[in-house]
């Protein structure tokens, strides 16, 4: 796993572990803490060991190519988890959301809460992307703007930045501290006069990174309510941060049920069957197409959070209060 930094990783390596574990299999679960040297060094480790199967969420999805190749000599497969593995034949089958729609669905959200379909506007709106190092990244924005892009191109969205291309936008790891300077530097240069209507944000860290920039400008009163701003990945911090009025939405993945893929295919696979996939089409790693095995996200806000994340038992209530 990448990071035990990031809520998500964690509670997906839990669930793989404890789901594998119930199979029968051994498990080693390490995680990288965003160093691409490290990941590197625990699947060469894990191949010495003798591992039967990889599940890597990679931090970098450029950088496993070569040591992939070793796992190919001996036969080891590799399945590429929520993140797909570039440049590599050996990346056996891939577990994933449909991150497409992840983007889709936060451009959707902001599409409605501004009345875009009624003809209501102009709105000032900035583009916050993913990281560059990672294939989601451009999923989330591909589907999102092409919701937004008409919108822009007819005026009802305004970027006074004018930064609408993803390698603008985007934030390398996804780091909220990073976001937060950026948002910093354009409420400064281009809205000083002007009012910051919406902002497309890929993930949670990267939207309470923003709010903290809007607060600590004056967003957040009764005068001046912070925009309506999406995320992803449904952190606790961010349920109360919605409870609360600040962040407007975010899209939940059930790690549960990525976990519970993932330790599916490697059953499969340990068992000589072919691992169920619904999408052969859409992941190509430039090596080839990767069969997938995509989860629908949902998108949620203040209206339906408490029978998403809480009846579901994703977040206890205890934690957000
Ligand atoms: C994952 C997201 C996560 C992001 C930052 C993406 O690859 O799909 O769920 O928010 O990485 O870790």
């Amino acid at each position: 796993m990448p990071t035990q930094g990031e809520e998500r990783w964690v509670e997906d390596g839990n669930n793989m572990e404890r789901l594998l574990e119930e199979k029968g299999y051994e498990t080693d679960l390490q995680y990288a803490e965003d160093v691409v040297e490290n990941q590197l060094a625990q699947i060469e480790n894990m191949i010495t060991r003798g591992a039967d199967i990889l599940i890597i969420a990679s931090i970098d999805g450029e950088a496993l190519s070569g040591i992939l190749e070793q796992a190919e000599i001996l036969d080891i497969p590799v399945i590429s988890y929520d993140r797909l593995i570039m440049n590599s034949e050996h990346v056996s089958y891939y577990a994933t959301f449909d991150n497409y729609g992840v983007g889709e669905l936060q451009g959707e959200y902001i599409v409605d809460a501004l009345g875009l379909e009624d003809g209501e506007g102009p709105f000032n709106i900035e583009l916050f992307g993913g990281s560059p190092d990672d294939n989601n990244a451009y999923f989330f924005w591909d589907g999102a703007m092409d919701v937004l892009t008409p919108y822009i191109d007819n005026g009802q969205l305004v970027v006074q930045s004018n930064q609408t291309d993803f390698n603008q936008a985007a934030i390398l790891r996804f780091d909220g501290e990073v976001a937060q300077t950026r948002m910093d530097n354009i409420l400064t240069a281009h809205y000083s006069n002007e009012n910051l209507d919406a902002i497309l944000s890929p993930y949670d860290g990267i939207s309470l990174g923003a709010i903290s920039s809007l607060q600590s400008q004056g967003y957040g009163t009764e005068n001046r309510p912070l925009p309506i701003i999406t995320g992803q990945d449904a952190f606790v911090a961010t349920a109360r941060s919605i409870e609360n009025g600040e962040q407007t939405q975010t899209i939940f993945k059930d790690t549960r049920l990525l976990a519970e893929r993932a330790a599916n295919m490697t059953e499969s696979l340990i068992e000589g069957k072919e691992p169920e996939v619904n999408d052969t089409e859409s992941y190509d790693n430039n090596a080839k197409v990767v069969p997938s095995y995509l989860i629908d996200p949902v998108s949620v806000d203040k209206d339906n959070l408490e029978e998403e994340l809480i009846e579901s038992g994703y977040i206890d209530r205890d934690a957000i209060e």
